[in-house]
């Protein structure tokens, strides 16, 4: 988009760049992934708006939602659509199928100011080991149907179908862990290198989800500055290259990998990348933005890594936090929102790189519930029944910030209690009787947060979107699909 000024004779040198050279990279402008696992959604116009307003130009949704596509109607916004895990095997045996979802959740919008339809992502990490394999032999079908449906709607030179990949289909050795020895997991090998081919063969990239978090998270022992990008530590030597970031090394084992298997000027996108702000010793907004900085200054400037200069075409993960989302990989997973679930940003990050001192400007116009909150009856003296209520609460909810680590880790069973009992209230909208847990709790007007602990008021129903029903359905939904990022 912003090379479209530019004279011929540079776009002529941007095309022989482009043949000759092993970075087909594209546009200085990084891109977000907008997950919707939440029990109260932000409506999507206002979302494209506050999209719009910060410069994002490049989306990546899990899912065709219609409400969401309808909203990015007319914009400038580029959209790699996904096809969720579960529909993988539907879209791999049929490619009837396959030709009516490209008819309905493409198609449908690929008209001159329509939406701007880019990737179709075909399912997100189907190869997750947590998968035991599930969808190892539909992804590759369901892939070939979806392009093929593409092409017959004569999109599939604009449209290109792809597969998000999880980092851990490649590794390298204890042994030698150094990029270049990299290669992609025995088990998986041939199927991998079939998929990269059909891509290959379709000028299609390669996506891959990086998490420098996850290095860290339950590894005492990984280096942590080595998860960011202004590390201190001492940098890992790879030959004549030396690395000083987990990120660079973990995309140049991809890099090399593919040179293995015979595709080195591969085009790489990272589909995911991001740091979370909660639930977890590591996860918070300090860390989050030293990773963002450096991550953004590094990507988007044309060093690229020691394997390949360029800039890195990618995707944040995420927009906006998922308090439904399953916590099976951590309680992590619902925190990795720039912005808070009423789309307030959490912190102050320039999206092009340069360390401006930018703020990002918040989803406006949203409304909240009133604010109260339900908390523990401090004349309460039995607590024998707390535990059970808590666990109930939590189940039914979001209790992620109480645990190690987290913003809320030091309250006391009181406390926690106060906490779970508000957390269902607000999710459940305030209702009256959602505050009673057997005459525990009690309705107050005085704020209770404390010393980084947030006990937040939802957002109003007239300014969010109910998905379908209620919790139980979303909170079913996201444990079925568990879309996790491991
Ligand atoms: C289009 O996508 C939506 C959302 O994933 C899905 O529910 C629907 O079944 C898709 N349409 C078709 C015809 O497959
Ligand atoms: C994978 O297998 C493990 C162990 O047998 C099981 O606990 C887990 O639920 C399985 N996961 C899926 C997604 O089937
Ligand atoms: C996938 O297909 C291969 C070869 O057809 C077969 O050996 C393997 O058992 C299949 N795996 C699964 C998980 O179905
Ligand atoms: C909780 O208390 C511990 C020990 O006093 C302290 O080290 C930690 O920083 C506190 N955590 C938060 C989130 O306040
Ligand atoms: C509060 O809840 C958290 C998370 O379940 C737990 O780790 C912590 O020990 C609880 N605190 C007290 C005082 O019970």
């Amino acid at each position: 988009m912003a090379q479209e000024n530019t004279s011929n004779s540079v776009t002529f040198l941007l095309l022989v760049f482009f043949f000759f050279t092993v970075v087909p990279s594209c546009c200085g402008w990084v891109g977000v992934n907008w997950g919707t696992m939440a029990t109260h959604q932000l409506p999507p116009e206002k979302v494209v708006k506050m999209l719009k307003e910060n410069g994002f130009r490049k989306l990546k949704l899990f899912d065709a939602d219609e409400w969401i596509m309808e909203a990015l109607i007319g914009t400038d916004i580029e959209v790699m659509l996904a096809i969720p895990n579960i529909m993988l095997d539907k879209m791999s045996n049929s490619p009837k199928a396959a030709e009516s979802w490209v008819y309905e959740n493409v198609t449908s919008y690929s008209y001159t100011g329509g939406v701007k339809i880019k990737y179709v992502a075909v399912g997100n990490e189907p190869f997750l080991k947590a998968y035991n394999g599930t969808f190892l032999n539909k992804t590759l079908p369901a892939l070939k149907n979806i392009q093929t449906s593409l092409n017959n709607a004569g999109l599939g030179l604009k449209i290109k179908a792809t597969v998000p990949f999880n980092a851990d289909i490649y590794y390298s050795p204890d042994s030698n862990p150094v990029p270049s020895a990299g290669d992609f997991r025995p088990e998986i090998k041939d199927l991998t290198t079939e998929i990269i081919e059909f891509l290959y063969s379709n000028n299609a990239p390669f996506a891959v989800n990086i998490y420098p978090f996850l290095s860290l998270y339950g590894n005492d022992h990984f280096p942590f500055d080595y998860a960011f990008f202004d590390g201190g530590n001492k940098p890992l030597r790879d030959g004549k290259s030396l690395y000083t970031n987990v990120f660079d090394a973990n995309l140049d084992t991809l890099l090399w990998a593919l040179d293995k298997a015979g595709y080195p000027d591969m085009q790489v996108i990272v589909g995911e990348v991001g740091w979370p702000t909660d639930g977890d010793k590591n996860a918070n907004v300090k860390n989050a933005n030293r990773f963002y900085l450096g991550l953004l200054k590094h990507a988007l400037s044309d060093k690229g890594t020691p394997k390949r200069k360029g800039t890195i075409d990618m995707y944040l993960f995420s927009l906006i936090d998922e308090n439904a989302k399953s916590v099976a990989p951590g309680n992590f997973e619902r925190h990795w929102g720039i912005f808070e679930l009423d789309g307030k940003p959490k912190y102050e990050l320039d999206l092009t790189g340069q360390h401006k001192k930018k703020g990002l400007v918040p989803v406006e116009g949203i409304k909240y519930l009133e604010k109260r909150w339900c908390v523990l009856d401090p004349d309460v003296t039995d607590f024998d029944d707390l535990p059970n209520s808590i666990d109930y609460a939590c189940s039914q909810s979001d209790c992620t910030s109480l645990g190690y680590g987290s913003t809320c880790n030091n309250l006391t069973l009181q406390g926690n209690a106060s906490y779970a009992f508000n957390m269902y209230y607000q999710v459940n909208d305030q209702k009256d009787w959602d505050c009673d847990f057997s005459g525990l709790a009690i309705i107050t007007h005085k704020d209770p947060s404390e010393n980084g602990c947030e006990f937040p008021v939802m957002i109003a129903r007239g300014s969010s979107l109910l998905l379908h029903g209620g919790i139980l359905d979303i909170l079913n939904k996201a444990v079925h699909e568990f879309v996790v990022s491991m």
